[in-house]
């Protein structure tokens, strides 16, 4: 089967940016809708948004496109593939039955259970009052309240105590906007540890594991602040070394794609596991269903043989015959550039500076994710602006290189957290030291102190 000649990818944020570059640079044309001033210069941009599936499927009709590649949650767990695939267009991603892996954190749970998969504890509750009875009536501790439907981000609320627990569920029920999101309520026993994603790509059968890496969802440095789409990512982590990354696979990621593939809805596209690593090991606190953002980016840039040979291969179901992807050595960091206001209201319209030169250092992309041309500049566009992101020889150098590209571009109220990639550089420290140690006084040595945790 020849490669795919001409792809649409649809959305228009930094995750598709990274794909249109990617895909481009695997000699395909790609065409983006909407797409953003970024897209442009690496694929053709199509005025139509990510969620106007029937304008969408003119598109590829009229256009002769020969792979769809969905970057989005919306237009998935709408039905986009299910469309497409009745029309005999070939797309990568997961019908509406099996998007409701994050659709639904509800159907999410029946399935790790079916595969026997760890994850938080949870009840569920199709009303606010008896999510409330019950919150009353169990012990007084840290829990998670989660909105049962797509919230953007915004249907988590992690709970320090009970009031907290109340005071979310009132608001998931009083939210117009969490309304439908929130027709049925999970109450969730708090994880404690330190959280990872690991994404895979299947085919409904076969999967191949892509690095592990590490988000940074709150908005500001150390993790405060509220919860954001994500304000940068890096790959891969040292927090999952080889033995926990073929753990992760076997417990829990082919199980999953098993169970669904037992309950009659393969799963087909990016599978994205979003991890909690405690002290029983890796458990899981979600699924999405398509490559996370900033979480693309990074994961592109390290990526050496063709992005499109394996979506192909996955349309296809021939995911087994496919060659394992070839990672480039050392590591890469996406640093997001936000807008003053966010994750609140923000002002658009701002004439962004430095780009060229940002983009003329080496082994440094700037994906753009909410961006525009205007008058002839490239304007800031919405809250998470750019993904400036770097590769390196270590995460120490990728980081450098990532903040050095984000000190040559300005906005007015451009801001960013300092410290993507800290929690990685802190870990290779915390092991280097433990191995160390280790070294020091070999095991066997029974007069030697216990080794340093790390
Ligand atoms: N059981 C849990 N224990 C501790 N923290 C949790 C738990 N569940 C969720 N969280 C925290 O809340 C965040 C958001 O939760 P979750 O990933 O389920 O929601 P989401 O809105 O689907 O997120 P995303 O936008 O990444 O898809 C997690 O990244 C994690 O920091
Ligand atoms: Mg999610």
């Amino acid at each position: 089967m020849p490669a795919s000649r001409r792809v649409l990818v649809v959305g228009g944020g930094g995750r598709e940016h990274a794909l249109a570059w990617k895909l481009a640079g695997d000699g395909a044309e790609v065409l983006v809708a909407p797409g953003n001033a970024g897209t442009a210069a690496v694929a053709e941009n199509v005025p139509m948004a990510a969620t106007d599936v029937a304008g969408l499927l003119d598109v590829a009709r009229c256009r002769g496109i020969d792979l769809t590649v969905v970057g989005p949650e919306a237009p998935l767990v709408a039905g986009i593939v299910d469309e497409f695939t009745a029309a005999g267009l070939r797309i990568f991603g997961p019908t509406k039955r099996a998007a409701a892996i994050e659709g639904s954190k509800s159907f999410c749970k029946q399935i790790l259970h079916r595969g026997d998969v760890p994850t938080a504890m949870y009840r569920e509750f199709r009303s606010a009052a008896r999510a409330r009875e019950h919150l009353e009536a169990r012990e007084d501790m840290p829990v998670v309240i989660k909105a049962d439907g797509l919230a953007a981000g915004k249907g988590v609320f992690v709970c320090q105590n009970r009031a907290e627990a109340s005071a979310a569920v009132s608001s998931l029920a009083s939210d117009p906007l969490l309304a439908a999101a929130a027709g049925s309520i999970l109450v969730e026993e708090r994880l404690d540890g330190v959280e990872v994603s690991v994404l895979a790509i299947t085919d409904g059968r076969t999967i191949v594991t892509l690095p592990p890496l590490q988000d940074h969802k709150a908005a500001h440095d150390d993790d405060q602040g509220p919860n954001t789409g994500g304000m940068g990512a890096y790959c891969p982590t040292p927090f999952v070394d080889d033995a926990l990354l073929a753990e992760i696979e076997g417990r829990i990621l082919v199980p999953t794609v098993h169970a669904m593939r037992r309950a009659k809805v393969p799963f087909q596209g990016v599978l994205y596991a979003g991890l909690m690593i405690t002290a029983q090991g890796p458990k899981v606190l979600e699924f999405n269903a398509r490559f996370g953002d900033p979480e693309c980016e990074p994961l592109l840039m390290r990526m050496e043989s063709s992005l499109l040979e394996l979506l192909d291969a996955t349309v296809d179901r021939r995911l087994d015959a496919c060659a394992a992807p070839r990672w480039r050595e050392g590591a890469a960091v996406s640093v997001v550039m936000a807008s003053a206001g966010y994750p609140g209201a923000v002002t658009k319209g701002q004439p962004i500076r430095g780009l060229e030169a940002a983009a003329g250092l080496p082994d440094v992309q700037v994906f753009h994710a909410a961006t525009r041309h205007l008058d002839g500049q490239v304007v800031a566009d919405g809250g998470r602006v750019l993904a400036v992101t770097a590769l390196g020889p270590s995460l120490g150098r990728a980081k450098l290189h990532a903040y050095t590209a984000v000190k040559e571009i300005r906005w007015q109220g451009a801001w960013c957290r300092k410290d993507i990639a800290d929690k990685g550089l802190r870990r290779e420290r915390d092991l280097l030291a433990a191995e160390a140690v280790s070294q020091e006084s070999p095991a066997d040595d029974t007069t030697s102190p216990e080794p340093a945790t790390s």
